[in-house]
């Protein structure tokens, strides 16, 4: 479940460098990304926080269309996952939640990221994020060595062969291979003198300074904590959380009983989860304060992996069925687990800086429940009246980060399009019913008594759909300005409106226009951006 904690950690070393290896070596990739950062900022989607004081790292505030993109994104999960499943329920839990809580769930001990310092630039590195951008660079090398023999051979070119029989290519291989497997060992072990001696052994210096002048590995603990309570009562220490699942957990025997809830059944939750991260990069893919979207599945002990397999594929469609591409999504198995896991997936999808993890899905055993009975001494079990026992049941978890899923929608929707009169139209393709605005109704010119017979129509529509009225600057300028920030449609009320009660839709994608009667505005609507149908492909 966690990636920060150790054993889990080592386990995705090997994906992490082969991702890292898209990090920072594409130009045109960062430059795009480049442009994605500052079009969310220039057109109401994200702004640094705090910026008026310089902004606060790693931290976002969402604008006037972020917060509806999200809201849309929210929404999406939250009725795919309580609304199309009579056996999954909702749950809002608090942040603060009794600290034995982090204890229990192991996040006291070991929610821990190893870092260390450069003495001479005095920045702050993961440790393990070094080695593995080291291990990158031996992907790196390979994969040129790849590209070049391509080019020379042309059509001819076998790459599978190529890469098991070059010399130059099995030398890096072996050298990677080597030391991705010390890494692992060390990590594994929660050996920080190893990881360091890793560091010094493979020359791996600060980039700033550009020097090995480290300090010793420390644990850094990632929770963000707090005092409750007044010094003269006596305070607590209470922790922000770090996840949203432990709310779920602690209330398991509240919903279970309350609702009645027979086994399978799952609770859901939509809520902010905080970590201080060290390495805060990536726009808003690694954020000190985020949220997520977790549904916690409890299951009878021993079908755990039959339910992880349905959710892993349950979880896939979900994000296939906003057609971003399904190209841009693939799973990757953990091949080394977690002590309390039996088995993890993640869904990846290609971000501008290339195949990233979105969610994870993790068959968690027994662990949470029965720590929480050992912890807090309450007996937390399920009687099964088919079977006619009572069991601590076991969990499969859908973990998804709102704010990665952001990313991953709007970078992918992002696009800067080549007209054919040599013009150059940003659009963003998002998904018609995840568009912050769903239809922009615009009066042809200021006057004749058409901004009047538009507001009509903003009025008739504004019930069922978010509209927005938009009377400024050019129609060309208020289609672009529209594009821009994703709206499906433009419908233009223009004289003929005044005459026949027609008006005019255009299509953001295809920028075709069609003459409809008013009066079919909102079916159409209706039919190409409602939730409902998206939720329809789901089932
Ligand atoms: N309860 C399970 C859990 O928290 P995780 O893999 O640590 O597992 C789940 O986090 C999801 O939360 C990730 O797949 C990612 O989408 C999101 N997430 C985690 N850390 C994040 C961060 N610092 N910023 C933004 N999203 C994050």
């Amino acid at each position: 479940m966690h990636l920060k904690i150790w054993k889990a950690h080592a386990a995705t070393g090997k994906r992490r460098s082969k991702q890292n290896k898209n990090i920072n070596t594409n130009m045109a990739q960062e430059d795009l990304f480049k442009k994605i950062v500052a079009h969310a900022k220039e057109y109401g989607f994200v702004f640094p926080s705090s910026e008026i004081y310089d902004g606060l790292s790693a931290v976002y505030d969402y604008g006037q269309n972020g917060v509806e993109l999200k809201n849309n994104i929210k929404r999406y999960w939250w009725d795919a996952m309580t609304q199309l499943n009579e056996n999954i329920v909702g749950l809002d839990s608090a942040i603060f939640m009794h600290p034995t809580i982090w204890k229990a769930s192991g996040h006291v001990d070991a929610f821990n990221d190893p870092l260390i310092d450069n003495r001479d630039s005095k920045k702050r590195y993961r440790a393990d994020v070094l080695i593995e951008d080291e291990i990158a660079k031996y992907d790196d090398k390979i994969n040129k060595e790849v590209a070049k023999a391509a080019k020379k051979f042309g059509d001819s070119f076998d790459e599978k062969l190529y890469r098991e029989t070059n010399p130059r290519v099995q030398e890096h291989l072996s050298k990677r291979n080597e030391l991705h497997e010390r890494y692992s060992k060390a990590m594994n072990d929660m050996n920080l003198e190893e990881l360091r001696q890793i560091i010094l052994d493979y020359d791996i210096v600060c980039p700033i300074s550009g020097t090995k002048n480290w300090t010793e590995v420390r644990q850094f603990n990632l929770m963000f904590s707090t005092e409750m309570g007044s010094t003269s009562e006596g305070s607590m220490k209470v922790y922000l959380r770090p996840e949203t699942a432990q709310g779920i957990f602690v209330n398991f025997l509240n919903v279970q009983k309350t609702g009645r809830m027979r086994i399978p059944f799952g609770i859901a939750q939509i809520g902010k989860a905080f970590r201080n991260e060290i390495v805060a990069r990536q726009f808003i893919f690694r954020m000190r304060e985020f949220e997520q979207m977790e549904m916690q599945f409890f299951v009878r002990p021993g079908e755990e992996l039959k339910w992880f397999a349905k959710w892993k594929e349950t979880r896939l469609k979900w994000h296939k069925a906003l057609g971003l591409g399904d190209e841009k999504y693939r799973y990757h198995d953990h091949e080394k687990l977690a002590h309390y896991a039996n088995a993890a997936t993640d869904i990846e999808f290609l971000m501008p800086f290339g195949f990233k993890e979105v969610e994870g899905i993790h068959s968690r055993t027994n662990f949470d429940l029965g720590n929480h009975e050992k912890f807090s001494g309450k007996k937390i079990q399920y009687f099964d009246p088919e079977l006619n026992q009572s069991y601590t049941p076991y969990v499969i978890e859908t973990s998804i980060g709102v704010d990665r899923m952001f990313l991953s929608v709007f970078a992918s929707s992002y696009e800067e399009e080549k007209l054919e009169n040599g013009e150059t139209r940003v659009v963003l393709h998002l998904p018609a019913p995840l568009a912050p605005i769903k239809a922009a109704i615009m009066p042809l010119v200021r006057k004749d008594g058409l901004p009047e017979k538009a507001q009509e129509l903003v009025d008739a529509l504004k019930f069922d759909f978010k509209v927005q009225y938009d009377e400024k600057d050019s129609i060309g300028k208020r289609y672009r300005r529209q594009d821009a920030i994703g709206t499906p449609f433009c419908i233009t009320v223009d004289h003929q409106t005044l005459e026949d009660g027609t008006v005019t839709i255009r299509h953001r994608d295809s920028m075709q226009q069609e003459r409809i009667p008013a009066s079919e505005v909102a079916s159409v609507l209706d039919k190409e951006v409602s939730m409902k149908e998206l939720l329809k492909k789901l089932v």
